[in-house]
């Protein structure tokens, strides 16, 4: 495992960077780069050892392209025990900072700010039966760190992760990610006990279509998966993606009787917000 580096390497292999790396910032090396579609990528970067987060938090993501550079948040993909550190991003067409991160390629220097912090994670939900992750495109993101982490599974006797994509193609992330899960040596066993992997795609034909908050509200999700509605006793809700999902996917905990929690008051779901630009 390498360090964070104290200098700028180069953006662009073979191509110095002549910004200074900004106060509170790692610079991290990118190890991997992975695109899915014409709009999403997964990366992978160095991790420093002094690093610490919890699963499911993010942080602020930027290039040493600028005196300022700009940084967006991102959740860490990757969990908290992983040696590197690994995003999911989706590629916005002039986006400030995507339209030049997509083209990142092993070597390449990427900065991140030293602080991690968010509220999907295991503390800020009370213990309970089963853990909803309900997730839309990037936001699948935090529960990729999360689905990882054993102590998702010491909490929780079920973990059901739903994911929303418009296409197919914009699910492989996920897919490639379970399937590599069943078989890891960490939780591959409780993966196989506990995980259910629930997609669905809404512009494509496929076998589960719809969206996510449709597919609550008619109870066709809890009927699939021979479950019962949510409900406060046993059920705890983590949300991530567009904000129109999350004001649709928390009006619907609520009206199941879920209330919302925070990192100091633990409750029954928790909700963040997944948009990069
Ligand atoms: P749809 O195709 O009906 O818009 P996006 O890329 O726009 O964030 O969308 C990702 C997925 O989330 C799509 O399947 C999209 O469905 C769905 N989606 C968009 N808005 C909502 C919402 N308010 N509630 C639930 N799902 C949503």
């Amino acid at each position: 495992m390498s360090e964070a580096l104290d200098i700028v390497t180069p953006i662009l292999a073979g191509n110095p960077s002549p910004f200074p790396v900004p106060a509170g910032c790692y610079a991290l090396t990118v190890r991997d780069v992975q695109h899915y579609t014409d709009s999403l990528f997964r990366f992978r970067v160095t991790r420093p050892k002094q690093f610490r987060f919890r699963s499911g938090e993010f942080v602020m993501i930027g290039l040493p392209n600028a005196e300022k550079p700009v940084f967006r948040a991102y959740s860490v993909a990757s969990p908290s025990w992983d040696e590197e550190l690994e995003f999911f991003s989706i590629k916005v067409p002039d986006g400030p900072l995507t339209e030049h991160l997509q083209k990142i390629r092993p070597g390449d220097t990427v900065l991140m700010r030293k602080k991690s912090t968010g509220t999907l994670v295991n503390d800020a939900l009370l213990p309970g039966k089963r853990v909803w992750m309900f997730s839309t495109g990037t936001g699948i993101a935090p529960f990729a760190s999360l689905i990882r982490d054993p102590e998702t599974y010491d909490k929780f006797d079920q973990v059901v992760l739903t994911h929303g994509c418009r296409t197919i193609a914009e699910l492989k992330y996920g897919e490639d990610l379970v399937a590599g899960l069943r078989e890891d040596p960490l939780v591959g066993d409780l993966v196989r006990d506990k995980l259910i992997h629930y997609t669905t795609v809404t512009r494509e034909d496929f076998a589960r279509q719809g969206r996510i908050t449709d597919l609550i509200t008619s109870g066709k999700l809890f009927a699939d998966l021979g479950l019962p509605r949510m409900g406060p006793e046993e059920d705890r809700a983590m949300i991530c993606g567009s904000m129109a999902m999350l004001k649709d996917t928390k009006d619907l905990c609520l009206s199941h009787g879920l209330e919302e929690g925070a990192n100091n008051k633990p409750a029954q779901f928790v909700v963040e917000r997944a948009f990069v630009d």
